[in-house]
């Protein structure tokens, strides 16, 4: 499939846009201040907190798992059997994760649960983080993936 671009310019902090490629949904969510640093506080609940997969390209194989900690770029499809997570920015009961949940996405098919780097918490039925597709940055707010 052909490589896509998107341009990010009018995504507003906390905000997520989803483009089309080879398919298959990619999510690009622009994280505040606050996303970040909240990926740090829940790490030892983590599978895979340093995203070692080998699959995964070398710039996902860190704590925001993307080359501008800023933008999250991931596909949007679960690594368990291939459903859509939802977004679930919020705290919220329906995580199941009540106060501790710092936002992320959750899984409607079988309730995996992953946090706004894409990394599937410990005992899911995901195996994996949300794959992170090859993409470069063309410019400051445009963005190839593929
Ligand atoms: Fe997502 Fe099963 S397909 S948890």
């Amino acid at each position: 499939g052909a490589p896509v671009e998107a341009d990010v310019g009018k995504l507003a902090a906390g905000e997520m846009m989803t483009v089309e490629w080879r398919g298959k949904p990619v999510w690009i969510l622009r994280r505040t201040p606050e996303m970040l640093a909240a990926l740090e506080a829940h790490e030892q609940r983590l599978a895979d907190a340093a995203s070692e997969e080998p699959q995964q390209p070398g710039y996902a194989s860190n704590r925001h798992r993307s080359i501008n900690p800023e933008y999250l770029v991931v596909i949007g499809i679960c690594t368990h059997l291939g459903c859509s997570p939802s977004e679930k920015f919020s705290p919220g009961a329906a995580s199941g994760m009540g106060d501790d949940w710092p936002g992320g996405f959750l899984c409607p098919c079988h309730g995996s649960i992953f946090d706004l780097a894409g990394r599937v918490f410990l005992s899911q039925p995901a195996p994996t983080n949300l794959e992170v597709p090859p993409y470069k940055w063309l410019a400051d707010t445009l963005v190839r993936i593929g």
